[in-house]
């Protein structure tokens, strides 16, 4: 399989918004790597993302212009790589990620406080048979379906609903930016 079947496997679909723990060689003597989620994205055969300019991943990414994303399911190890430190098996790998792609810097675009970054997938490996990613979208349409539930119960949760909906436009699939819709008016209907 090539990079791009690769990606796709690994949910890089439409422009579908994956949640990554990126890693970057760190700027810091006290540590030599730095991690952090980053949300990326797939344009043609290159992954983009916005990255804030105050944050160590951006600047990281200036000075050494290369990091790794790694993916996995596992919310434990989003939390981890943002408030504490996790583990770095090897390279830019850290432990229990279900793949890792390799990138390189290729364009950066300011926008304000933050820059868009276009990177170019060197490489990507997979750690286990069937890897999984995190998408926002996921949780944003359970919790949906949740408050559709209890909508038919006659508690009012339209409010958040529209809140779901917007998370689902901003980082889903056209599949699931599809069923979004099917759940709004489920839920319109029972009300
Ligand atoms: C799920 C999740 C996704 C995130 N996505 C982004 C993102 O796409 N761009 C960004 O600049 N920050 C994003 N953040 C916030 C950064 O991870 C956060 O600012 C972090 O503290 C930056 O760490 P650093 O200074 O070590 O790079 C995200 C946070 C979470 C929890």
């Amino acid at each position: 399989m090539n990079i791009d079947g690769k990606l796709i496997k690994l949910g890089f679909l439409d422009d579908r918004l994956v949640e990554t723990i990126m890693v970057t060689p760190s700027r810091s003597n006290v540590k030599s790597y730095n991690t952090a989620p980053i949300g990326v994205w797939k344009e043609n055969k290159k992954l983009v993302s916005k990255v804030y300019d105050n944050s160590n991943t951006f600047m990281n990414l200036v000075e050494y212009g290369k990091g790794s994303l790694n993916i996995t399911h596992n919310v434990i190890s989003f939390a981890k790589s943002l408030i504490s430190d996790v583990d770095i098996e090897k390279d830019m790998k850290i432990e229990n990620s279900d793949a890792v792609i390799e990138v390189e810097v290729l364009d950066s675009i300011e926008f304000g406080n933050f820059y868009k970054l276009y990177f170019d997938p060197i490489s990507v490996d997979f750690y286990v048979e069937n890897p999984r990613s995190f998408c926002r979208s996921e949780g944003a349409i359970i919790e949906a379906l949740i408050d559709a539930t209890r909508q038919r119960e006659k508690v009012n949760n339209s409010g958040m609903i529209n809140h779901y909906k917007e998370i689902v436009d901003k980082t889903g699939s056209k599949k699931e930016k599809k069923i979004m819709e099917r759940i709004e008016e489920y839920s319109n209907n029972v009300a």
